[in-house]
């Protein structure tokens, strides 16, 4: 059977177009693909036959339906095919840009092998213009394995995709199940025969340098990589231009440029933007417009626009992190990518869910662990106003080999050409618990800084340790988080203020942030007093996580030194080799379970202490069936004097409340229902919050 026909259709075209017509086409490539998991020998070939393989569209993935089993998932190679048909038009040229494979990725198209990317977090691109016409972009060719049809050609996209553990490609570990697959989309990108260069480590090819950023002026170096496809040299016009939220120009530049043929370079231009409107984190998110065009006779060859957040920051070791000049405390989360029943493979609504949770939460900041996450991902952060920290996987061990070192230097590269533009972006994170099982990273680590530095001199790099067996290494990054997890793997949650103070000169200029911390929480698990839970058992009460949370927040808002905080995590998510807290193939520590459809307990806490929004919450809301008629009820609300009632009988308001904790103590229930209520004034809102407790059986 010949194999499977799916012609590129117009419904999917994206058309990224601009003021006068279309500079690009953006297809994406999502339906009628064919998989097969396992090896294909001559997968590649465009004759073979796939009409038996799986049916699927994009993203796609695999490993997840075992690991949110705790089943061990399979590692190892699984294989896309899917036909394109294109009419090549001449002085056009064609883009394959695949946004992540997980975790090497061999692209074939009419079974040439178009490249390898190794890494499995970030963009890559391979041009297919030479394959689609004998010479550049001279109408189509007439190659052994390429049909045409009328000017249409016809041809397969092959992709072999390879999850396998890797010795020389980060994560070579990970507290995280490594799913393989082509897990986000794949666009076919149409463009003019000059363009911004795509395939520069799948970069925009656009970087927009916010050299020098204060209230009064900003000053911006813009560099464009600019590819020149014709067998002739191109006089064009390269301008940049910044428009405000309202589509208005508020500055422009443009300069003649003369391009050489067959050939791609950078060129550069310098914008000044007098009495900028910043980019203000959650109280003003405000983004420009930057667009940078090329153009020759009066026509738009390319045009690439992206958005501008214009910000400056700063860290103090004693007072902590300024966001334009202002103290801005950081506090947030950790966040995979993870999701109940997709894996990585999620969708552009899962981001803005995650993101609108974030938001509810009140956070200022979110970890992106332990990889380069979507870039859409970071282009909501963009829009809400929310600091993102930014990491590459060398996760728990690294290797001192030339293999390993590239592989990473090269995912570093992916993910900063990739990622320069956004605002949200604070950090470049080099490494994540580099422990006694690795190889002596300093080496490696030190070029790495000096990568990102050189590559991006307006940002720091930054790391997250959990030792310090290697001060030096701590000390590499501009920037040091800690992973400590008192009251849950090590001592107890009362340590929090002392572990705290002991690490504050551990980073190179002093101060730290705590990028990780927390406790399991399972939402159907419930005791009163709790007493510490074996983080490796299969209890793990909801109501020891926000007692914990509580005691840790204490802490840490004493101490600005600690100049962000990040709880782990922000949502459960899957590892295959997790059995604990009664749930297999679970990581418990979210604040939001993995489906996204419970926020916990501790989720009030901050949401409480961190949000902007009237919070009334009765805490152990889920503990429904008690046994003992005594009991504490415990509110959390930003209000002053919160009012509790117990089957409609006022307990009193209470102002005395610390960190949004309320406790009215030794209440007693009485046989069967109990309606446990409250209400409150927060922000001249009236608000209430009820709910239904059983007494069983008293004792
Ligand atoms: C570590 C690690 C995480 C892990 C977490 C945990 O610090 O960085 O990747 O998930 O602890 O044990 O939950």
């Amino acid at each position: 059977m010949r194999p499977f026909l799916i012609v590129v259709t117009l419904i999917s075209i994206l058309l990224c177009s601009v003021a006068n017509g279309e500079a690009r086409e953006n297809q994406l490539l999502d339906s009628g693909w064919r998989f097969k998991l396992g090896e294909v020998p001559n997968g590649e070939s465009p004759g073979l036959d796939d009409a038996a393989w799986q049916s699927v569209s994009l993203p796609h993935n695999w490993g997840w339906e075992d690991a949110q089993q705790g089943k061990p998932i399979v590692r190892g190679p699984g294989w896309y095919r899917r036909q394109l048909e294109i009419t090549p038009q001449p002085g056009k040229r064609y883009f394959l840009k695949f946004e992540a494979a997980s975790l090497v990725a061999d692209v074939y198209f009419n079974g040439k092998l178009l490249g390898q990317h190794r890494g499995g977090f970030g963009a890559f691109c391979y041009e297919i213009t030479e394959e689609l016409s004998r010479s550049g972009t001279n109408g189509p060719s007439q190659s052994a394995t390429t049909e045409t049809h009328g000017g249409k050609i016809r041809g397969i996209l092959a992709i072999r995709v390879d999850n396998s553990k890797f010795p020389d490609l980060a994560p070579l570990e990970g507290d995280f199940s490594v799913y393989g697959g082509l897990y986000r989309p794949v666009h076919l990108i149409t463009t003019s025969e000059q363009n911004f260069s795509l395939t520069d480590h799948g970069s925009p090819g656009i970087e927009w340098s916010q050299t020098s950023v204060r209230p009064n002026q900003a000053d911006l170096d813009v560099m464009a990589e600019i590819s020149n496809g014709a067998r002739a040299k191109k006089a064009s016009k390269l301008t940049a231009l910044i428009l405000d939220a309202d589509g208005k120009t508020v500055v422009r530049v443009e300069q003649s440029i003369n391009l050489a043929p067959r050939d791609t370079a950078p060129y550069w231009l310098r914008l000044v933007l007098p009495r900028p409107r910043l980019w203000n984190g959650r109280k003003d998110p405000y983004l420009y417009k930057a667009v940078v065009q090329l153009e020759a006779d009066g026509e738009i060859l390319d045009s690439v626009e992206q958005p501008l957040g214009l910000r400056y920051y700063s860290i103090d070791p004693e007072k902590g992190f300024f966001l334009n000049g202002q103290p801005y405390h950081l506090h947030g989360v950790d966040r995979h990518q993870d999701y109940m029943n997709e894996g990585w493979a999620i969708s552009e609504a899962n981001m803005e869910e995650d993101v609108l949770l974030l938001k509810e939460l009140g956070a200022t900041v979110v970890r992106c662990a332990h990889y380069q996450h979507s870039d859409y991902f970071y282009s909501l952060c963009d829009r809400a106003g929310i600091l993102v920290w930014a990491e590459i996987p060398q996760v728990n061990v690294m290797r001192d080999t030339p293999e390993f070192e590239n592989a990473s230097r090269s995912q570093l590269l992916d993910l900063i050409r990739q990622n320069y533009n956004h605002p949200s972006i604070f950090a470049w994170s080099l490494f994540n618990e580099i422990g006694s099982k690795s190889d002596d990273p300093h080496r490696e680590l030190q070029d790495l800084t000096a990568v990102a530095h050189g590559e991006d001199p307006t940002r720091l790099t930054i790391a997250a340790t959990m030792t310090d067996a290697r001060p030096e290494m701590n000390k590499i990054p501009d920037q040091l988080g800690w992973n400590i997890y008192p009251g849950w793997y090590h001592g107890a949650k009362e340590e929090y203020g002392s572990m705290l103070d002991a690490r504050q000169n551990s980073s190179r200029h002093g101060g730290f942030c705590l990028s990780e911390y927390g406790a399991g929480a399972n939402t159907t698990q419930h005791e009163d007093h709790p007493a510490q839970p074996k983080p490796t058992g299969q209890w793990h009460p909801e109501e020891w996580q926000a007692l914990l949370h509580e005691t840790a927040w204490a802490a840490l808002k004493e101490r600005p030194f600690v100049w962000g905080t990040f709880v782990w995590c922000m949502f459960d998510f899957a590892v295959a080799t997790r059995h604990e807290g009664g749930q297999p193939g679970l990581n418990d520590k979210g604040l939001v379970t993995r489906d996204r459809k419970t926020k916990k307990d501790a989720f009030y806490f901050y949401k409480a202490n961190w949000s902007d929004e009237p919070v009334l919450y009765i805490t152990s809301r889920r503990f429904v069936e008690r046994t003992n008629a005594a009991v504490d009820v415990k509110i959390y609300s930003n209000a002053r004097e919160p009012e509790l009632f117990l089957n409609g009988v006022s307990q009193g308001k209470k102002s005395d409340g610390t960190n949004c904790v309320f406790i009215w103590r030794n209440l007693s229930l009485i046989p069967g229902q109990n309606k446990i209520s409250a209400r409150a004034v927060a922000n001249g809102q009236s608000i209430t919050d009820e709910c239904i407790w059983n007494l069983t059986s008293s004792k």
